[in-house]
């Protein structure tokens, strides 16, 4: 057989050879044992050294054809063999649009959160300004711009985690009064703001206290601010929280930042003011602190207490949810148990 034959037959026998190829890899070696430079028509050009000169262009195209048709069988294949892989993949993958889906558990806010959120509508809705403030605090705004200078006996009922010697985990959200009236341009019209936030103690945690929780703090100045407007406010707050049966009482009570300072209460969430254990037979439950903000505040910030006064208050939000839900124990508001969290749906 002459090595022209040789190369022919090699044509016709590895086109058909490469026909019933059932997978590219197999492909891709035969392609490399036909084609590669240990293949056949390797061999042939090499060995075409051997023939006489004048048949040696016409061995050469030969040669080139066989390789050419070689190579595009092998081609044609790898793309019939692509095309089917992906035919299968696609039937194997088929969407059934109609099936049910798998429903996405839906999450919710805390229910702490979800308290400060009602309480914040409320407030935009009077037109008041959300701020937060930094829950890692400088002394001189969380004591002493509140009228607790530096050994006043009052700071004993607020002890902290100390970073320094004056920064601290704020323990309370007053400071941002501070911070605000600071700030403030009373020539653009009253100071409205109310603060949301975590603050700290250093309290050993138990079913009233726990070392981290949350507050509210709020502050309205402006010139001509009565304790009216800040009884008015915080029955608004009682209503819209938690209903128009639930009233506001003010007892007299001391904070260092409020002259004359109170303490409010309202209607017992349990008995409705009938007097029951929860109330301790009273009718009232405590909820928030609040005053007309000391003039030394004011000073302090750059306010002139003699044109400008008003009230603030400071609540609770755990404590508002622990009476609202009949949850007696505040740490379990932080154990993120979430059988417990998801009690509280927003829609429930
Ligand atoms: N900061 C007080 C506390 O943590 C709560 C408070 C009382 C805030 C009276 C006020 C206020 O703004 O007027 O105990």
């Amino acid at each position: 057989m002459t090595l022209k034959d040789q190369l022919d037959k090699i044509r016709q026998e590895r086109k058909e050879d490469i026909k019933d190829v059932v997978d590219l890899k197999k492909l891709d070696s035969l392609r490399v044992e036909l084609l590669g430079k240990k293949g056949p028509i390797t061999q042939a050009l090499r060995g075409m050294r051997d023939l006489p000169a004048d048949e040696r262009p016409s061995f050469g195209q030969f040669a080139n054809s066989v390789r050419d048709e070689l190579q595009s069988a092998i081609e044609t294949r790898r793309d019939e063999l692509k095309k089917d892989m992906l035919n299968k993949q696609l039937e194997h993958e088929k969407i059934d649009v109609t099936l049910p889906g798998k429903p996405v558990a839906q999450g919710q806010p805390h229910v702490i959160q979800q308290i400060i959120d009602q309480i914040e509508d409320l407030f935009i809705g009077m037109g008041y300004q959300v701020l937060s403030g930094p829950e890692v605090e400088e002394d001189k705004y969380n004591f002493e711009m509140m009228n607790l200078p530096k050994d006043h006996p009052a700071r004993d009922m607020q002890d902290t985690f100390y970073i320094t010697k004056e920064i601290l985990m704020r323990t309370q959200t007053s400071p941002m009064q501070a911070r605000t009236l600071e700030k403030h341009d009373f020539s653009q019209g009253p100071l409205k703001m109310i603060s949301p936030g975590v603050v700290y103690r250093r309290d050993t945690d138990d079913p009233t206290h726990s070392h981290q929780f949350h507050q509210v703090e709020g502050i309205v100045i402006d010139k001509h601010i009565t304790m009216a407007d800040l009884k008015g406010t915080l029955e608004l707050v009682a209503h819209e929280l938690f209903g128009d049966r639930f009233d506001i009482r003010l007892r007299p009570s001391y904070f260092p930042f409020t002259e004359p300072s109170v303490e409010a209460d309202i209607t017992c969430f349990n008995c409705g003011g009938k007097g029951c254990a929860v109330c301790k037979y009273t009718g009232w439950i405590e909820v928030l602190g609040a005053g007309m903000v000391h003039p030394n505040v004011l000073e302090m910030a750059g306010v002139d207490a003699e044109v400008y006064g008003g009230f603030a208050f400071g609540l609770g939000p755990d404590r508002f949810a622990m009476l609202k839900y009949g949850v007696d124990d505040i740490r379990n508001f932080y154990l993120n148990d979430i059988r417990f969290l998801t009690q509280f749906s927003k829609k429930g």
